[in-house]
């Protein structure tokens, strides 16, 4: 069976090392020229842990090309993993899975299944079947689509790829079944669901957008724990031992980010608006995430009213730690508000700051925690890199030249910062003053 993946994003990608681990032989496309250059020298265009290392691993089974007609000659299965971002108003933005589409109806030679693994609004499969079945009736060839959205969270894509919670299937025919469920039986962890296409297609949105307001709801309760005293990780502890609520997804912060979350609620939301029904939950998931984004620039101004000329120090960059990848992070429009307060801002992030540099040219790069925090203001915390925990919280005070950590991330316990001369204010925690 051939197996193509369009797109080598972090679906496409760890999808097709993953499948080739399983003992797949898979071609990967993308139109990108740089990204296909970069993995046929071994080199992963995104970093993820133990990535590379699986590529290494069945290279012999892997073949990357920019080449359309070698890429969908002779197809049996496609899957397609290219982005789906958000539109102004909200809704997906389908032109990628749609070029996808246009280069199957030009290069496809014979019946295939094409298996859409972005996430895509629901009814997308059945319309690019359609679409695509107009466009090529007359080479007499018949595509049929399959949904299998894809649940990998971005730190930990391969492991959560090879031991997937779950593989969903939605396919309207025993032919696209029974060629899904012969591609994933090496999966053994993973339970397959498989059900209709429309529901495949909800799984994924729902599954998101309940993730998305479990955060924003401990957010919202972190914030009234500021106010009437309580302490948000006892109390995210103590609800997560209910099994009915489970431990995950209850870290307070400030907001949620990434290439999902904000795309995924707003897009469901779109569809629901259009069909008539307000997701009341979903719209106030948004809402809450929007205004916590920016809760540690009220917190500075309230020690520095003028932000001009100030020494800021910012550790972490990517939205969440163990990836590169930031779209959407909160840091962003945090380092646009201090940049146009015009702040002197210092940056350190392990693996984001070569793709942050890029956007924000204006902002210094540092290599270490250390050189980040010297003669610094205000230090701001905004992704829980392990560096950053284990950092020992004296030496802010010993290097900064007013030691003021505001965390975002809740990444230090507030015993180990008592007496260590650090002025210290968390989410949903008490503030730890210095003296
Ligand atoms: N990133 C995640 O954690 C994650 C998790 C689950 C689902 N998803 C969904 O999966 C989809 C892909 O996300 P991603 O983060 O991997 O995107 P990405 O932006 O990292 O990768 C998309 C890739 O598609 C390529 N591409 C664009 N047009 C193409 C074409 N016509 N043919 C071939 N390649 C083309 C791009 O060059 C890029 O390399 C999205 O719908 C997303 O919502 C993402």
């Amino acid at each position: 069976m051939k197996i193509l993946v369009a797109g080598t994003g972090y679906v496409g990608l760890v999808t097709a090392v993953c499948l080739a681990e399983k003992g797949h032989e898979v071609t990967c496309f993308d139109v990108v020229k740089e990204k296909i250059d970069m993995l046929n020298q071994g080199k992963s265009p995104i970093y993820e842990a133990g990535l590379e290392e699986l590529m290494e691993k069945n290279k012999e089974k892997i073949t990357y090309t920019t080449s359309k007609t070698k890429a969908y000659k002779d197809v049996d299965v496609i899957f397609i993993g290219v982005g789906t971002p958000e539109k102004t108003d909200g809704s997906a933005n389908l032109e990628y899975v749609y070029s996808v589409a246009d280069d199957i109806s030009e290069y496809v030679d014979k019946d295939c299944l094409v298996v859409i693994k972005s996430t895509v609004p629901i009814g997308t499969n059945r319309k690019v079947e359609e679409y695509l079945n107009e466009k090529m009736k007359e080479k007499n060839i018949r595509i049929e689509t399959a949904s299998n959205p894809e649940f990998l969270a971005q730190g930990t894509a391969v492991n959560d790829t090879l031991n997937a919670s779950r593989i969903v299937i939605g396919t309207h025919s025993s032919w696209a079944e029974n060629i899904l469920k012969e591609i994933y039986k090496g999966f053994t962890n993973s339970e397959l669901v498989s059900t209709d296409i429309y529901s495949a297609e909800m799984i994924k949105y729902a599954s998101n957008d309940f993730l998305a307001l479990k955060i924003s709801y401990i957010n919202e309760i972190a914030n009234l724990c500021e106010v009437l005293g309580a302490n948000i990780e006892d109390v995210a502890y103590g609800m997560g031992l209910d099994p009915r609520i489970g431990n995950k997804f209850l870290k307070a912060g400030i907001g949620y980010g990434g290439s999902c979350f904000p795309k995924d609620t707003k897009a469901l939301h779109w569809l629901a608006n259009v069909n008539g029904i307000e997701l009341k939950t979903v719209k106030a998931a948004i809402e809450v995430n929007e205004n916590q984004k920016l809760k540690l620039m009220k917190r500075i101004s309230a020690y520095y009213p003028k932000l001009e000329g100030l020494n800021v120090a910012i550790l972490g960059l990517a939205f969440k730690p163990g990836t590169d990848d930031l779209r959407e992070a909160p840091s962003i429009p945090n380092i646009e508000y201090l940049i146009n307060s015009k702040a002197k801002v210092k940056a350190w992030d392990p693996v984001a700051a070569k793709n942050f540099a890029k956007r924000f040219p204006e902002i210094t790069y540092c290599e270490t925690i250390e050189d980040t925090i010297t003669d610094a203001d205000a230090c701001l915390i905004f992704t829980e890199w392990k560096d950053v925990k284990e950092f020992p919280i004296e030496n802010y005070a010993k290097l900064m030249k007013n030691p003021l950590v505001l965390d975002g991330r809740n990444c230090y316990k507030l015993e180990d910062v008592e007496e260590k001369g650090v002025e210290y204010e968390s989410i949903g925690r008490r503030k730890v003053t210095k003296d």
